[in-house]
């Protein structure tokens, strides 16, 4: 049906119009307010009106959105509506934890949840196309972007980007609240060398079918409708033209029918990528190899045509990149009302509902990972306690909201300070310290990222020095990680660690609440301060469901979706390597074996840590084979400790030797469980080919007969092992 009404449309449109459709603009002047007159806001005025325009970003708001629709809808020839994008990455405008964060959580209900709220505040406001969600694998934490991604692993992403796309895109894309997610960046964009953005990616056919494209796979199948092209180029050919990418994978073998939009400018930077000559050229290259809309390039608008003319480009090709965005525009139901997600009540019903912010505060508080907690120290004592705390983010109502919030206001977090003052039977001290970032930042501005004023730090170890315990709230600034945002040193940034270590010799009692956007290394700490909180940054709701965590109402169960090396010199460093010619066991008195001379090979922190106010024990592993290529594993779980709490089981495999060598160890399975004290569980894994096979370097997905070996634990660090046969 939907195809009938796309070819009927198609034959009544010109090929100027059906290029239009291929064209996406950022907003460009105040469109509720008089029409520009000259410039670049003039031309793209100019375009809209005359139908050239599919797709705008960044016009959002129920009354920006109507007028820009209106102008597509009444003016325009055809009358054909507009799809509106826009970055809702962590929320539109009352913001979940950063994606990574939120990863931490490995609650794929809770996920799901919060990209559902986000589809509901964002449609509200005019929106009905995310770029999200970002499924980049990387394994480099100087990269900015990994706060935006699900981390490290292959298997944990795919699952997150499958409960995302579910979220964003609900039943049916044909709802008011629902709104088409975007699979991003297609592909490679998180392997970028150095961990420097848009930096050169190179990677073999092993890495790219068994750890990049795996999540871009899963968000197909969970019925993602539109892609988006990564920055980089891929083996020496940029994303964007990359036509094994779009052509042969993603719409070829993968059989993907919905769109693939360029990321903003990629194509004209084919130039300075030194693979097309011009424009002219790369809109040929992007066309030919498969990308259907042109985000900001200005390539397709003004090229395009002329290429058709002249039969560079053939004509059957813009008929089915208009065609794609088309299917979705009407999936949208946006040709049977272009104002559906424009209606001001509903807007001013849902933003900021209390609704919306309990997901995020539910989401924030099974985000956060105890790191450490020697002795029990958390959770904090509710009443009688004289409490210092020190560290510029604890008073920040900003930065907890974390990179990408565009829509989301200055000042709308709930800092850990307020969060904590609702347990009001305590007394708090507060002393700043140091600052993160010098001065006042908003996106997509630059901050001025490392403070060297120690005036404070004084007052704090004033501060620290009587008190019951310390909690020191340390990190990143949110501007310190996303986009453009690597870091080659990845510490705690500015005077952050002198500041700890001064407040240390004073008062050693110090729970240490982190603030980042990505892994951080933190040797120091971890060896002498006895409690840490990974508290990331958790959006809106950030202060309520920190203090909740550290007074023990919530009690924690985040797992970390990506290693914490011990120093940046580790990096990349990731839990499913491979065992080398020369591994560590191997070699015990040699030099000649695969390691460092002044570090070790073992991560400060490893994939899948989290500790929790209760203790887990695992035991009585069973491993039985059902059939060909089915195994089931069994394991029984006990809550060993006092308090009722959540457990990650995790479930990882090693095939032993195989035609491609496989990793240490490959996660393969999880489950979230929750016990009482005393409280005893059987929890059953099923590996089927699924999980047991890969792919060769023929691009085939094989299970290989041999020997399996079975891990199952609360981290990559596991402690039960078994072994079977296929
Ligand atoms: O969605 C983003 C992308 O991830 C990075 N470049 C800009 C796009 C639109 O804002």
């Amino acid at each position: 049906d939907i195809d009938k009404k796309v070819s009927d449309l198609l034959s009544k449109m010109t090929l100027e119009e059906k290029i239009g459709q291929m064209n996406q603009y950022n907003g460009f002047w105040n469109v509720t307010g008089p029409s520009p007159a000259s410039g670049d806001a003039a031309k793209k005025y100019e375009h809209l009106r005359k139908g050239y325009v599919g797709s705008m970003l960044n016009v959002r708001g129920v009354e920006e959105v109507r007028a820009v629709q209106k102008i597509a809808v009444e003016e325009t020839r055809l009358g054909i509506p507009l799809i509106i994008g826009f970055d809702v990455i962590h929320g539109y405008e009352t913001l979940s934890p950063i994606p990574l964060a939120e990863s931490a959580s490995w609650d794929l209900e809770a996920i799901k949840k919060s990209a559902e709220m986000a589809a509901l505040e964002a449609s509200a406001a005019g929106i009905n196309w995310t770029f999200a969600p970002m499924v980049d694998i990387s394994r480099d934490a100087r990269w900015g972007r990994v706060m935006e991604g699900a981390g490290e692993d292959t298997y944990l992403g795919s699952r997150i980007a499958e409960a995302r796309v579910r979220g964003f895109q609900g039943d049916s894309l044909s709802l008011a609240h629902t709104i088409a997610a975007c699979a991003k960046h297609w592909a490679g964009y998180g392997f970028t060398e150095s961990g420097k953005d848009y930096n050169t990616v190179d990677v073999g056919t092993s890495t790219l079918n068994n750890i990049i494209f795996p999540p871009f796979k899963a968000s197909v199948d969970a019925g993602v409708r539109t892609f988006m092209n990564s920055f980089n180029e891929l083996n020496g050919i940029p994303a964007t033209a990359n036509s094994f990418l779009q052509r042969d994978v993603l719409k070829g073998k993968w059989n993907f029918d919905g769109f693939v939009v360029s990321d903003w400018g990629s194509m004209s930077e084919m130039i300075n990528h030194g693979y097309a000559e011009n424009v002219k050229h790369a809109a040929e290259l992007s066309v030919n190899a498969g990308s259907d809309m042109d985000m900001e390039s200005y390539a397709y608008v003004n090229e395009l045509a002329a290429l058709v003319t002249s039969g560079k480009v053939d004509e059957a090709l813009i008929n089915d990149a208009a065609s794609r965005i088309l299917r979705v525009k009407f999936e949208l139901g946006l040709f049977e009302d272009p104002y559906r997600y424009c209606d001001e009540n509903r807007e001013k019903e849902i933003i900021g509902s209390k609704k919306i912010n309990d997901a995020v505060l539910d989401v924030a508080k099974k985000s956060i990972v105890l790191l450490k907690n020697e002795d029990n120290r958390l959770p904090l004592q509710k009443s009688g306690q004289n409490i210092a705390v020190i560290g510029a983010l604890a008073n920040d109502k900003t930065s907890p909201l974390g990179s990408w919030r565009i829509a989301a206001k200055d000042n709308t977090a709930i800092s850990l300070l307020e969060g904590l003052n609702t347990y009001p039977d305590n007394k708090i001290n507060y002393a700043k310290g140091a600052d993160v970032a010098i001065g006042e930042a908003s996106f997509p501005f630059e901050v001025e990222i490392n403070n060297t004023d120690k005036s404070g730090f004084s007052e704090a170890k004033q501060v620290a020095k009587n008190a019951d315990v310390v909690i020191m709230v340390l990190g990143e600034h949110a501007f310190q990680s996303g986009e453009a945002r690597s870091r080659s040193q990845i510490g705690l940034p500015g005077v952050q660690q002198e500041l700890l270590e001064a407040v240390y010799a004073v008062n050693k009692n110090i729970v240490l609440v982190l603030h980042n956007g990505r892994p951080l290394s933190i040797p120091w700490a971890d060896a002498h301060i006895p409690a840490i909180v990974e508290a990331w940054q958790l959006g809106t709701q950030s202060g309520h469901a920190i203090a909740q965590v550290l007074y023990g109402d919530y009690n924690p169960s985040g797992k970390l979706p990506m290693t914490f090396p011990r120093s940046v010199g580790q990096v990349p460093i990731y839990y499913n390597y491979k065992n080398t010619g020369r591994p560590a066991a191997n070699e015990p008195n040699s030099v000649f074996w695969s390691h460092y001379i002044d570090e070790s090979n073992t991560p400060l922190y490893p994939f899948g840590h989290g500790l929790s106010y209760t203790t887990f024990a695992y035991s009585n592993l069973k491993v039985n084979t059902i059939s060909n290529n089915e195994v089931e594993v069994s394991v029984e779980l006990k809550n060993t400790g006092k308090f009722k709490g959540k457990e990650v089981a995790q479930l990882y495999i090693r095939d032993l030797f195989a035609s491609v060598t496989r990793p240490v160890k490959e996660l393969k399975g999880f489950e979230l469980v929750e016990l009482k004290p005393n409280e005893v569980k059987t929890i059953t894994f099923k590996l089927t080919e699924k999980e047991l096979g890969f792919y060769n370097n023929s691009d085939e997905f094989v299970v290989e007969p041999g020997d399996f070996k079975v891990f199952v634990g609360g981290s990559s660090k596991t402690s039960l092992e078994g072994a079977f046969k296929l």
